[in-house]
């Protein structure tokens, strides 16, 4: 998700004034480091959700210390004790569950926001892999973590383009424990996005770029005349010709990390 930094997210932050910031999903920490960034030349705090820190946290710790707080736990677990932020990216666990209950808690929060400052607009959320390979298919980094009646059945085998069902040889992200089947109502990121927002009415509206793995955009419906709303619009309002030709180099990309991920196991890391 970081790769969207300079054009989709840091010019959206601005519009939007953000002041409170949140990171779900750390890993390598190269999003954090730009969000600490941006808190320190914005006066702005963040927060950082990941049940594990990144590396080279030692010395990232006492940077993040004097603009926000890193939470070492699963997002839905402390959600609802951090205060409404203006921002989200959600890039932790990829499942329909995960997300879902991400999105709902996110929207309480901030529907009361009396006794907090988040700006009058938002939130503003970012969702990364709303396309393929788990825009609708489950990922689990913990299986267990995940109640069983919630979790799609599962297995540690990896992805190919145009087939639904694991691979038995090579393919993709072998190594994560993903849904066998792709598809149905509770299955995958975008999933679970359009679903928070079909079950809010016209509250919010979805939008999608639909290159490296698909970035998922959801504001607020009265936010569209905004100016980061407007943005948002520039962003994925294309015509349909211009979607067809995003569609096909992304895919070209893809059939190319395929091939690279069943030649060298994962080493591609495709989902960062
Ligand atoms: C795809 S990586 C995040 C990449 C990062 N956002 C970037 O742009 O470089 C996903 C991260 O989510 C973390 N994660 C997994 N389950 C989580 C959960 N339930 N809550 C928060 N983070 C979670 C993983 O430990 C992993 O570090």
């Amino acid at each position: 998700m970081h790769r969207f930094w300079k054009t989709v997210t840091l010019p959206l932050f601005e519009a939007i004034g953000a002041h409170r910031v949140m990171e779900i999903g750390s890993q390598s920490g190269a999003g954090t480091r730009k969000l600490i960034e941006y808190c320190r030349t914005h006066d702005a705090r963040c927060h950082i959700v990941d049940p594990f820190r990144p590396p080279g946290y030692v010395e990232l710790e006492p940077e993040l210390a004097t603009v926000g707080k890193f939470h070492e736990a699963l997002s839905i677990n402390v959600l609802p004790d951090i205060e409404p932020c203006d921002a989200y990216l959600i890039d932790g666990d990829h499942n329909f569950y995960t997300v879902r209950k991400e999105l709902e808690i996110i929207h309480d929060v901030t529907s009361n926001k009396a006794a907090s400052s988040a700006s009058s607009h938002g939130p503003l959320f970012l969702l990364h892999d709303v396309c393929w390979p788990y825009g609708r298919r489950d990922m689990y980094y913990q299986p267990s973590n995940i109640p069983p009646d919630h979790r799609n059945l599962w297995a540690r085998l990896g992805l190919d383009l145009d087939k639904d069902e694991l691979v038995d040889h090579g393919g993709m992200n072998q190594h994560l424990a993903q849904a066998l089947c792709a598809g149905g109502n509770s299955n995958g990121v975008r999933t679970a996005a359009e679903s928070f927002v079909s079950d809010h009415g016209k509250q919010y509206r979805f939008y999608v770029i639909p290159i490296l793995h698909g970035l998922g955009i959801i504001i607020p419906s009265k936010d569209e005349q905004q100016p980061y709303g407007k943005i948002v619009r520039e962003l994925c309002e294309t015509t349909d010709r211009q979607r067809n030709l995003l569609e096909l180099a992304e895919r070209d990309r893809l059939k190319l990390l395929v091939k690279l991920s069943s030649i060298h196991g994962d080493t591609a890391k495709p989902i960062a």
